[in-house]
């Protein structure tokens, strides 16, 4: 373990002095905080037009945050196998066996979802000490292994996933003018959570033409609900799983019938685009690349925590993020050889810790390395990006931790020649860098990737010339300017994550407030009803309320509120608009855990909600 952390600290000193030789001497500076020469901004301004100005300081407040020391959290079983691909043959092969073992192995479709059967089993014996390579067949093969010593106590259970590079033998159609796109997610990272966390893919971005999009706001409450709409350009209520199963309802199809092979990956089994009953929200059949079914087999066998909520998880010597990186850079090869579309998703440990993010960034920022060397990023379009902020937890509650949870991080870097060769689109896309977007329209942005030709001058000159229409459309792409005059309501951004305007604290004991806060908890009450085992909900305290300001022509008064509910001590946070009735103008987000309270209900979105009796 400590030889481990003098490793690991070696590495980060050479990474460091790596950096410094191949980028001259300019991130270092930013890494290192050293008292300014001038004078510093101290405030990000995220957005500014006439309808919306944005901005926070660029230190967090003093936040020091009780939390696990996740940078000791390691796997603690032994990686006994490796999977490698060689001359076309998939092999095992065995390392650190320090006892004789007898294993058993079974082979699974990498392609096939439904499937639950295994294709192939069989036996093998290691000895100690030796190294073996193990023949298991050709093309992507997942297969389990599973390792008894002689008193048949399980020394090792494992998964491993061959995915062979592409077969030099086969013709690639070239690349014939298409550029790829990745979207390399990171969940809950807010922009200013990206700032004072990713010191190394900062620095390596200044080297890299990209545009860093502060106004990019959420406009749902969880992942599903802003993945939707960069997926189908629907929000989440529009998407109708029967829908699903069409032809050109997500990217992926889009993009497969545009001569695109098509990747997707998570760090999860039950991956954030997971519908709420369970069921996947997107047909797989396109997906030429898929790690779903990997990610299923190990959590279905070999899955074992490391951190006491018991969100992060390991397969015998690596975490699910190595899986999940191992994938994306075995796809290398396949990005180096065709259009490629692929979509990336992390999670795990993200989600639940403050400060999980800086012990990713070294890690990402080698990955962007990677694509870098291998010149992938010359023909790629990437979205390094975040659906919100951190969703619970101390740091959230503080109003700054309330703000930023609506502020994802979304960086786009692209290759220098696409700026030679769409000045004009290009020249729009860096100006909304300070303009307020969504996902609908990274969509739409996207879909004009497919099509690039619709990024020549004159083309764009035509679309501008015909825009704004007169009803501002949900979606604008990045490549057309996004109208100075847009709002969150001509967004689509509900009140609960809209902070372009003014928030104004008001006192909790209000009479006003206190109405709007039992109208919230009777709202709540209303969902859980049907569900006999959750307890009613009483209003315990109103926590906090700030008046939405929308300007001196408007009849129209907002209250956001965050209230604490008894029984099971729930946070809510929740916008109510006052008229002649109280109405509810957003969705109600819990913003503390629930824990084990909500253990009889199994509906994700129930279990925010419900104490159970
Ligand atoms: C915001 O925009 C206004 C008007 O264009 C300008 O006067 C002001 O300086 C801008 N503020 C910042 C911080 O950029
Ligand atoms: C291990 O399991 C095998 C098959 O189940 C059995 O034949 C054998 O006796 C067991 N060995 C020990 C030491 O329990
Ligand atoms: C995983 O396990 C669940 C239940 O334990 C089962 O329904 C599912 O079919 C399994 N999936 C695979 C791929 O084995
Ligand atoms: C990058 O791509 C452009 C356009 O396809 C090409 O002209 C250029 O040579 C490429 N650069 C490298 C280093 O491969």
């Amino acid at each position: 373990m400590a030889k481990m952390l003098v490793r690991m600290k070696a590495l980060m000193v050479l990474t460091g002095i790596f950096f410094m030789l191949y980028f001259g001497l300019q991130p270092l500076t930013e890494m290192v905080e050293k008292k300014p020469l001038v004078s510093y901004p101290k405030e990000v301004v995220f957005v500014n037009t006439s309808e919306c100005h944005i901005a926070g300081p660029l230190k967090s407040a003093a936040f020091k945050c009780a939390i696990e020391p996740i940078n000791k959290m390691r796997c603690r079983k032994k990686q006994l196998t490796i999977a490698v691909t060689k001359g076309g043959n998939n092999f095992l092969v065995t390392q650190n066996v320090a006892k004789d073992l007898h294993c058993k192995y079974w082979l699974r479709s990498a392609r096939d979802l439904k499937n639950d059967k295994y294709l192939e089993e069989g036996h093998f014996d290691l000895e100690s000490k030796s190294s073996k390579e193990i023949k298991m067949g050709t093309g992507q093969q997942i297969v389990r292994i599973k390792c008894l010593d002689k008193f048949n106590e399980t020394k090792y259970h494992d998964v491993q996933y061959f995915l062979p590079p592409p077969d030099p033998d086969l013709k690639p159609e070239k690349n014939l003018g298409k550029l790829s796109v990745m979207v390399l997610g990171i969940d809950s990272i807010s922009h200013m959570h990206f700032y004072r966390y990713f010191p190394f893919v900062k620095g390596f971005l200044l080297n890299l033409p990209h545009t860093k999009f502060y106004g990019y706001s959420r406009v749902g409450l969880d992942a599903y609900a802003n993945l939707m709409p960069l997926l189908s350009g629907l929000s989440a209520n529009e998407v109708d799983p029967e829908l699903s199963a069409n032809e050109e309802a997500f990217l992926w199809q889009n993009f497969k019938l545009g001569g695109y092979s098509t990747a997707y990956g998570e760090d999860n089994a039950q991956g954030i685009l997971t519908h709420k009953n369970g069921e996947w929200g997107s047909p797989r059949q396109p997906i030429d690349f898929d790690l779903t079914p990997v990610m299923m087999e190990i959590d279905n066998h070999t899955r074992y925590s490391i951190d006491l909520k018991e969100m992060i998880h390991c397969t015998a010597g690596r975490t699910y993020q190595e899986v999940f990186k191992d994938f994306i850079l075995k796809l290398i090869p396949h990005m180096q050889e065709s259009p490629f579309f692929s979509f990336f998703w992390q999670s795990q440990g993200v989600q639940e810790y403050y400060e999980y993010g800086g012990h990713l960034d070294l890690t990402y920022m080698l990955l962007l390395k990677k694509l870098l060397d291998s010149n992938v990023l010359n023909n790629t379009l990437i979205l390094l990006m975040s659906d919100h902020g951190l969703r619970a937890g101390t740091y959230r509650m503080s109003f700054q931790g309330m703000k930023e949870e609506s502020q994802p991080l979304m960086v786009a870097i692209y290759p220098e020649w696409l700026k030679e060769k769409y000045p004009l689109a290009m020249e729009n896309f860096e100006k909304n860098a300070h303009s307020l977007i969504t996902p609908y329209d990274l969509h739409d942005t996207l879909m004009d990737v497919l099509s690039l030709d619709l990024l020549q001058d004159a083309s764009i000159e035509s679309r501008m010339k015909s825009y704004p229409a007169k009803k501002m459309p949900r979606g604008i792409s990045l490549f057309l300017p996004i109208p100075e005059h847009r709002n969150c309501d001509l967004a689509h951004i509900p009140s609960l994550f809209c902070f372009c305007r003014d928030l104004t604290e008001v006192p909790t004991d209000d009479g006003l407030v206190l109405r709007c806060s039992r109208f919230l908890v009777e709202s709540i009450n209303k969902l859980i009803k049907p569900f006999e085992k959750c307890h009613p909900l009483k209003l315990q305290m109103v926590l906090q309320a700030h008046f939405l300001d929308f300007g001196e022509e408007s009849f129209v008064y907002e209250l956001r509120l965050r209230v604490r509910t008894s029984p099971g001590n729930g946070i809510f946070e929740a916008t109510v608009r006052l008229s002649d009735v109280l109405l509810l103008t957003s969705p109600i987000s819990r913003v503390n855990n629930y824990l084990s309270q909500s253990y009889c209900v199994s509906d994700p979105g129930l279990k925010l909600f419900c104490s159970c009796i």
